[in-house]
């Protein structure tokens, strides 16, 4: 039961094992501060869910995964289950449909001091700015490719060849090809619905709070500096996150 008083964190991983797992360590790290959590999955992937974090107290609440999706067999939930990656796209975007379920959660919850969703659910920021809740992003890669990205994107526009390598503009010294990148930011003129998927998140991350990275800045304080210089919002490094290894006692 969560009381009015606490602060209370919603956290809403992307359906992929690998953006989920870190989020599971982020939760353990919040319950060390005393903050309570809800998180949020879909039917599918709720045993998943349920059996990492058994022995905590976190609340748990599952939304329907649309249906009826082109592409994306009945009862794929988790992209680690799609038949091909190229259907990424559409499963991404099929996502957004959940926000009216995510939304009425939202509004049987008791107040929710921040929240915590995935870079790929840019949707939630609007279901965010509707219950006046600040959105912070996970942000699932570390600070070094995301300046790297930004960094080379002029680059990626020109001609330059697939593996010729060429120096990453404002890290003298250092040199990639395109092919070092995936698509859709690995094309010369990229579009179609990746693209627009990749533009409408980085459009969906400008406009939140902040922005939590599985990364210490210790690490890579000159890539970390490099995107809070050119780009906003702020990048935090909060990690490691799997170094609370021991859920706190439920109860404690
Ligand atoms: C993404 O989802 C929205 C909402 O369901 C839909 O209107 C749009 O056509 C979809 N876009 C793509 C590229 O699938």
């Amino acid at each position: 039961m969560i009381s009015h008083s606490t602060t209370h964190a919603v956290l809403f991983p992307f359906m992929s094992k690998g953006n989920t797992i870190p989020i599971f360590d982020l939760a353990l790290l919040l319950l060390t501060r005393k903050i309570s959590i809800t998180i949020f999955t879909t039917p599918a992937n709720r045993p998943f869910f349920s059996d990492s974090l058994s022995d905590t107290n976190i609340n748990i609440i599952q939304i329907p995964f649309p249906e009826n999706i082109q592409g994306i067999p009945p009862g794929v939930e988790s992209t680690d289950k799609l038949p091909s990656m190229s259907l990424f796209p559409p499963f991404a975007n099929a996502t957004k449909l959940m926000k009216p379920h995510f939304e009425k959660a939202l509004d049987s919850l008791p107040p929710v001091t921040f929240m915590i969703t995935d870079d790929f659910l840019g949707w939630t920021l609007d279901s965010a700015n509707k219950f006046d809740i600040p959105r912070l992003v996970y942000y699932g890669m570390s600070a070094f490719s995301m300046a790297f990205s930004i960094s080379a994107a002029s680059i990626l526009r020109t001609e330059v060849s697939d593996d010729e390598p060429f120096s990453v503009p404002d890290f003298s010294g250092i040199e990639i090809t395109r092919n070092d990148f995936d698509v859709p930011l690995r094309e010369r003129e990229p579009k179609g619905p990746g693209y627009e998927f990749v533009m409408e998140q980085l459009m969906a991350t400008s406009k939140s709070y902040g922005m939590l990275v599985n990364s210490f800045y210790e690490l890579e304080s000159v890539y970390v500096d490099y995107c809070n210089c050119v780009a906003s919002p702020k990048l935090c490094c909060v990690g490691p996150f799997c170094a609370v290894h021991e859920p706190p006692k439920v109860g404690s």
